[in-house]
């Protein structure tokens, strides 16, 4: 009796043993994804998860499926994307009657493919308009081309697009309005009415002003002048987007901070919405200098045509790891980071504003290599 119940202890003992080792085969199996989870995680997308949104403007060949290697960054490292040109007004609406959304569907169901958070970008700017809308000087007629710009675009994309990019760079450097088409037709009321359509065309979507040298304590006073006008007014705003077009020396680090503290006291979410670090020298540093095309050329002005001194790589990448300190600083506050393209090869900044120059301002080399600087910024949690 003894005998048969040791035996049948032992069975247990077996049993017990054998399912442990199960166990600890499936717990094996999790660790593997575990670790698959551990290395997707070690994107761009994944560290930044819980502090905000980080993506790149994209171009055709990406969102059509063309470009491969851009693709199988934006696919890993981005859980955003802004169109780059294509849902510019001169693409989307050519002519007064004409709306042109085949190229803008692409890019908006290449988001939707991969549910990525996506921005369009944008609805009323100067540049890059079609001629027609350039032309109109009578205040109600603007009022009705903008009116029908905006409700039959954001109409089209309504509950498809996350975030648009209502007006862009409507400020002049001092915080005064810019004398723009719009601004000339309408004067200021033009903003109201635009935040005021794109609302109505879409009740759900994030309404942005987005422009350049947002960190300049004027400009920044010219954006919350702009925020209280358009409340004071009906119409509402929920997020300002700092471009971000920098350089290695500037702005500070300070300057941006003051920024991104003025503007999420009034009640709006930050964002960096084109970001990029030029490495070349810049026209408008240069004493009495045109800002014109004739330093096409220049050796001077195009320094590193075949490639960057490891000694300015390091410079990019720390100017880039201090920006993303500040950022992670304010996290709280900054809802979407961008980078104004994928890699340094198809960067607008090796066509502006000298054209033919050879820039490595992302963090992704020419042949889609993460550079020193995607290292610091995928680190940055890692640093001491
Ligand atoms: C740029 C594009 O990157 C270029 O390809 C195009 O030729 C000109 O426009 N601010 C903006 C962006 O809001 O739309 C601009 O994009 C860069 C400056």
């Amino acid at each position: 009796m003894k005998y048969i119940q040791i035996t049948f202890f032992n069975r247990v003992i077996l049993f017990l043993f054998i399912t442990l080792l199960f166990q600890s085969a499936c717990s094996n199996n999790s660790e593997d994804s575990q670790t698959d989870d551990a290395n997707e995680r070690n994107h761009l997308k994944h560290t930044f998860k819980n502090d905000f949104l980080i993506g790149a403007a994209i171009n055709d060949d990406q969102f059509n499926g063309i470009d491969t290697q851009a693709i199988d960054i934006i696919l890993k490292e981005y859980s955003t994307i802004t169109s780059e040109n294509v849902m510019k007004s001169m693409y989307l609406h050519p002519a007064r009657d004409i709306f042109f959304f085949d190229v803008s569907d692409k890019y908006v169901e290449f988001g939707e493919r991969h549910d990525m958070h996506i921005i369009g970008h944008t609805l009323v700017w100067h540049s890059q308009l079609g001629e027609w809308m350039n032309q109109i000087k009578d205040s109600s007629e603007m009022a009705t081309a903008l009116s029908n710009h905006i409700h039959t675009i954001v109409d089209h994309y309504k509950g498809r697009i996350d975030s648009w990019d209502v007006v862009n760079e409507a400020l002049n450097e001092d915080g005064s309005l810019r004398e723009s088409v719009f601004y000339n037709a309408m004067g200021g009321s033009y903003l109201v009415h635009a935040f005021k359509m794109a609302e109505a065309a879409d009740p759900e979507v994030e309404l942005v002003y987005n422009d350049y040298n947002l960190w300049k304590p004027e400009k920044r006073e010219g954006v919350i002048r702009l925020i209280k006008e358009l409340r004071d007014n009906g119409a509402r705003i929920d997020g300002v987007g700092m471009q971000a077009h920098w350089s290695l020396l500037g702005p500070t680090i300070e300057d941006i901070e003051n920024s991104i503290l003025a503007y999420a006291e009034h009640d709006v979410k930050v964002m960096f919405t084109e970001l990029d670090v030029t490495t070349l020298p810049n026209p408008w540093d240069l004493e009495g200098a045109e800002v014109s095309q004739n330093f096409e050329g220049s050796p001077f002005m195009n320094p590193y045509p075949n490639g960057l001194p490891d000694s300015m790589q390091v410079k990019v990448a720390q100017r880039y790891e201090d920006i993303f300190s500040l950022f992670l600083k304010h996290q709280d506050k900054i809802s979407r980071v961008t980078f104004w393209g994928v890699n340094d090869g198809q960067s607008w900044l090796n066509g502006w504003p000298i054209k033919g120059r050879t820039n490595y301002p992302l963090l992704f080399d020419r042949e889609c290599k993460p550079k020193l600087a995607y290292d610091r910024v995928n680190n940055i949690k890692k640093a001491p």
